[in-house]
């Protein structure tokens, strides 16, 4: 038993949970994903999985994403990015829904799957089925080897390594990564992205571990005390636009799954249609509002938040101004491309979920009722 207890610690290099090591493991995960792909001195990405197959990809009618939980945020953000620089129709499908719909697929379609495990029944399914429906399948897992890696035609790994935690964090961003790397690729491929954008794409990209570090360090103390604020709260709304807007639902999941504290991710502009009937001095919304995207459209959202009293945490660019004169907490990242905003914004709504959980006394590691991989219906 305390052999086994001091393993562990040591797995954990020196963290106190498998979450929060994965957590900081980020700029290493990202960096490691893009190696060998993004080589930015010569302006290209390299992948073979996707050059091998250029072809099936610039002539396909169009890209369906499936996937579950996590994974199927992120590739709800891989749909903005290949609709952007691609001009590629994307879908994205929960594979649950898409196996059991009888959906229309032919052979002109690209069926993308993601998934950390390589696991899940789901997304396995719904796999099978566009592979009889003749689609190309293309997988974009974490575990090497696993059953959705082996039955894809090709795929990209990510190189994040192994997560232990129940909660994704480092799987997902480097899922965008990878998202992001195709999107560019293809985009440059097809000629819908011009050398000059894709040039300075590849570099913001490039520069993203880094950026990640510098939040790490600069909102690890700060997130711990906004969350000793929030421990009692019962209800959180996550509200972005674009890009961020899957990033508002990844953070509202990640609090939901550790916590317990009822959350729900929304496009801030859909407030209107029904959340903002909640709002009120007790309910706390996590607002994503970086500088490119939307952000004068975000103001006004922060303005009817804090007319009707809403505490409001916002995630705004280093030397915001605007929102942060109304917000209640004020979390600054650096700035980066709208593209890629999703990634570096991630951060800090992992730390804000995982210290409320871990002051709630919450198995962060291992909630309850969760599974790492879900292999059953
Ligand atoms: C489970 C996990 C989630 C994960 C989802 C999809 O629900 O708890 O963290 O996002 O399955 O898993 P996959 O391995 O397919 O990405």
């Amino acid at each position: 038993q305390e052999l086994k207890l001091s393993l562990e610690q040591i797995e954990k290099g020196g963290f106190e949970h498998f979450m929060l090591k994965e957590i900081f493991e980020q700029p290493k995960s990202i960096h490691d994903t893009m190696r060998g792909r993004l080589i930015v001195n010569e302006g290209v990405i390299k992948m073979a999985g996707i050059w091998d197959h250029v072809e099936r990809f610039k002539n396909a009618n169009r890209i369906i994403i499936i996937a579950c939980g996590t994974s199927w945020h992120a590739g709800l953000i891989g749909e903005y990015l290949i609709e952007e620089f691609a001009r590629i129709p994307v879908e994205v499908e929960y594979a649950s829904e898409f196996r059991y719909r009888n959906p229309i697929i032919t052979d002109k379609d690209v069926v993308i799957a993601i998934s950390q495990s390589g696991e899940t029944a789901d997304t396995m399914a719904a796999l099978k089925l566009a592979k009889e429906k003749g689609a190309f399948i293309y997988g974009i897992c974490n575990v090497v080897d696993s059953s959705i890696a082996r039955i894809t035609d090709a795929g990209s790994y990510t190189h994040a390594g192994p997560e232990i935690g129940v909660a994704s964090t480092k799987a997902f961003t480097a899922q965008l990564t990878i998202l992001s790397l195709i999107a560019l690729k293809l985009g440059k491929h097809n000629g819908n992205l011009g050398n000059a954008d894709f040039m300075s794409l590849i570099s913001e990209l490039d520069a993203i571990p880094k950026k990640i570090e510098e939040v790490l360090e600069a909102t690890h103390e700060l997130t711990q005390n906004i969350a000793k604020d929030f421990v009692n709260a019962t209800n959180f709304l996550y509200l972005g636009r674009g890009y961020n807007y899957p990033a508002a639902l990844e953070g509202a999941l990640k609090l939901k799954e550790i916590s317990y504290i009822h959350a729900e991710g929304y496009p801030a502009a859909e407030m209107k249609h029904g959340p903002i009937a909640l709002i009120d001095e007790n309910m706390p919304i996590v607002i994503i509002a970086p500088k490119k995207g939307h952000y004068d459209k975000i103001v006004s959202n922060v303005q009817e938040i804090k007319a009707r009293k809403g505490k409001v945490i916002a995630v705004v660019n280093k030397g915001d101004t605007q929102v942060s004169a109304m917000a209640d907490y004020v979390i600054e990242i650096p700035e980066t491309s709208e593209c890629f905003s999703p990634i570096v914004a991630s951060v800090p709504l992992q730390l804000l979920a995982y210290y409320i959980a871990v002051y709630r006394g919450a198995n962060v590691d291992q909630p309850r009722n969760l599974a790492k991989s879900v292999t059953v219906e």
